[in-house]
């Protein structure tokens, strides 16, 4: 306690330092593919350098195809010698293992997108686009912008391709027209698939893909199990604004107005500070080009922080974890809330003048309102500033829940939610250190994995031990709360985040969809060389699980509790039920106030 009352000064200082330092410089991304000698003998990881289940993933080799036909070569290679195979993206921005090969350790070939960054075509009659596949999203959205089209949505992180960002089904925030997942704005697709029998000489051979083709509606979101998506053509807009003004009110009730603000807000999304019982609605409009302004959305949480500022802020949230202070993450929080919605989340209303942010509304084009990630564009500056994960830094390290719950259901469980708030009021501070619950709207899809029905997508951020076995501070709120989105209201988990019980269920929750999808996929890739254990665990094929039992294994997700080992009974923490959604099975500290209330508990 007495350590953490040092740190929060020093947390402000540093979270003023860094509004006010004016970093145009920040190192890029370390590589996610290392290789002992030339392009063989790699290990692969992703931009946060460790998967879930903290497993190594080392594969023989690496291909860095540049044009189609070396792709072609790549793929065509592999299957020939049945060796396994995965694409894999420039900086590998999700969280699951999805970009490791199968087959045995160390023998399988990662394939690299990089290379493959051009853009192809332009149709400006039409307002289509063809992108080579490893194009980056801000990339994307420059060369568009350049023809005076606009992509209409997207992730809010630029630093994802087009291969990747589709295969997970991302997105942004909208249930207006098709909703905001990318995928459904995607008319043509090219892939490169294996093949058993020689074609034309190849092991492989390059599938096209139109808008009225039934395939589509699998390539679209596939994990990358079917092949190597190599182009693909998008439906664009001509350019458009938007006008975005972020307004902050009392939590009271606001739970019934998700789905009438979804509704009637083209491009709105909802963050909830559940501890400080704030929510912040963004209003946000198209508007016509012609609008006066120059905005854009340099948000905070994406632009290159000094290394010093992301180590303290990492050290003042373990403190409180290692002294069980949780009121301390209360005061963090408020600080740093205070300081992001002050500085408007990090929108500039002038093109990133000396005064960034100077009010509300901030109108500006759609290529630089929609996705963010400045940390991610400027110069190499000797690891003196950088994304806030960056892995060569002891900064950012976290978990992620995202789950979408039907808007049938949304206000059901955000009002379970705050019962367990209610109870334990500081036990959710530690989220609003990662932006809360944030809910963003989807809507359902003919994708076969995308979404079954219109959907509040809440993304929850909270701190991740660099040891495996250290509980979290009241860890069980946060246990109850992902069992309830994913088990009680049955939600859907962004392919690209969450944790390992993420995934349980899928074939039961995506039922035909999901039945549909592998059948396509045992079309295209017959000897599943592009499939894993981990895509066969989190689609329910070959026996394989999600779940990775023993000692500790809750503490991370990657098993539910069912005996107190799965837990840390040495540190205190038993597996016990929910209290509100009694069904869960979490990791509860023994001794903590909880034990008093009275509530019935099953071990
Ligand atoms: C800071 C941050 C912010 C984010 N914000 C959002 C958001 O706003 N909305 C949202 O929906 N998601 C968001 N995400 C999640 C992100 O969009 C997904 O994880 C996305 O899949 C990452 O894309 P990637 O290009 O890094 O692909 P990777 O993570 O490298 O790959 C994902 C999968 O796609 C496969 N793949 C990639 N390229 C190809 C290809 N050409 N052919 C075949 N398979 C391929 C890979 O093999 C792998 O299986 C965010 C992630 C981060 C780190
Ligand atoms: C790969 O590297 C490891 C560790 O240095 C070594 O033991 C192994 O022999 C190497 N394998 C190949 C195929 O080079
Ligand atoms: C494509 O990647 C190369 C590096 O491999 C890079 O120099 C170039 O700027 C990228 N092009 C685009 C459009 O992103
Ligand atoms: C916004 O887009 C329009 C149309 O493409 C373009 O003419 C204008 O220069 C852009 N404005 C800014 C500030 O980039
Ligand atoms: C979710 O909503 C549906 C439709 O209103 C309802 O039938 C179901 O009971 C709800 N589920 C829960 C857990 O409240
Ligand atoms: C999505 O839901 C709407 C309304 O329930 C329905 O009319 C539509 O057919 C659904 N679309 C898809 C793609 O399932």
């Amino acid at each position: 306690m007495r350590t953490l009352t040092i740190m929060t000064p020093l947390a402000l200082l540093f979270s003023i330092l860094a509004l006010l330092l004016p970093t145009s410089q920040a190192s890029p991304p370390p590589p996610v593919v290392v290789c002992r000698s030339g392009n063989s003998n790699c290990t692969v990881t992703n931009a946060y350098g460790a998967f879930p289940d903290r497993s190594t993933c080392t594969v023989a080799a690496v291909a860095y195809p540049s044009t189609e036909q070396e792709l072609l070569l790549a793929v065509s290679d592999a299957s020939a010698k049945k060796q396994h195979m995965k694409a894999v993206t420039v900086y590998a921005h999700s969280m699951p293992k999805l970009s490791c090969p199968g087959g045995p350790s160390g023998q399988g070939l990662v394939i690299s997108t990089a290379r493959l960054n051009r853009t192809v075509s332009v149709d400006t009659a039409r307002a289509r686009m063809t992108f080579e596949a490893g194009i980056t999203l801000r990339a994307l959205l420059d060369a568009a912008a350049a023809s005076g089209l606009a992509l209409p949505h997207s992730p809010y992180w630029e630093g994802v391709t087009l291969g990747g960002l589709l295969s997970t089904g991302s997105h942004g925030s909208s249930v207006f027209g098709k909703g905001s997942a990318v995928h459904e704005y995607v008319v043509g697709m090219r892939l490169v698939v294996p093949s058993p029998a020689a074609v034309d000489g190849y092991y492989a051979k390059i599938v096209s893909l139109g808008e009225s083709d039934d395939d589509l509606l699998a390539a679209k979101v596939s994990l990358g199990v079917l092949g190597v998506i190599s182009q693909v053509t998008l439906q664009l807009e001509p350019m458009f604004k938007r006008s975005v003004t972020n307004r902050v009110v009392t939590d009271v009730a606001f739970e019934q107005t998700i789905s009438s603000f979804a509704a009637t807000t083209q491009y709105g999304d909802i963050v909830w500070y559940p501890s400080q019982s704030i929510v912040v609605y963004r209003d946000d409009a198209k508007v016509p080009v012609t609008t006066v302004g120059r905005g854009i959305n340099d948000y905070l949480g994406f632009r290159p922080q000094l290394s010093l500022i992301i180590t303290s802020i990492r050290a003042a949230e373990k403190l409180a974890e290692d002294f069980g202070d949780a009121n301390g993450k209360c005061v963090l929080s408020r600080l740093q809330v205070g300081t992001l919605i002050a500085a408007g989340f990090g929108f500039k209303n002038n093109d990133g003048g000396f005064l960034d942010f100077t009010g509300y509304p901030v109108i500006g084009n759609q290529s630089d309102m929609q996705s963010a990630g400045s940390c991610l564009r400027s110069a190499e500056d000797g690891l003196l500033t950088a994304c806030g994960w960056d892995p060569r830094l002891r900064g950012l390290f976290y978990h992620q829940t995202t789950v979408s719950i039907p808007f049938a259901n949304i206000s059901s469980f955000i009002a379970d939610v705050k019962q367990l708030r209610d109870a334990n009021p500081s036990a959710l501070c530690g989220t609003e250190l990662y932006l809360g619950f944030f809910m963003r709207f989807v809507r359902n899809s003919t994708a076969f994995l995308g979404k079954t029905e219109d959907a509040a997508d809440i993304d929850i951020t909270y701190y991740r031990s660099r040891d495996p076995l250290q509980p979290r501070l009241l860890e069980d709120v946060l246990e109850e709360i992902e069992q309830m989105a994913l088990f009680k209201y049955n939600g859907l988990p962004h392919w690209g985040k969450n944790r390992n019980i993420g995934f349980l269920g899928m074939r039961d929750k995506l039922g035909a969809k999901l039945d549909k999808f592998v059948g396509v996929m045992r079309r295209y890739d017959s000897e599943g060389l592009f499939s894993s254990d981990w895509s066969d665990a989190v689609l329910g094929l070959n026996g394989k699980e999600v779940v990775v039992e023993g000692k500790g294994c809750a503490l991370e997700g990657l098993c539910i509790c069912s005996v107190d080992d799965h837990c840390a009974p040495e540190q205190g923490y038993y597996c016990r039920a929910g209290r509100v959604y009694q069904e869960a099975r979490v990791c509860r500290k023994s001794s903590s106030v909880e034990e008093a209330d009275g509530m019935t508990e099953s071990a």
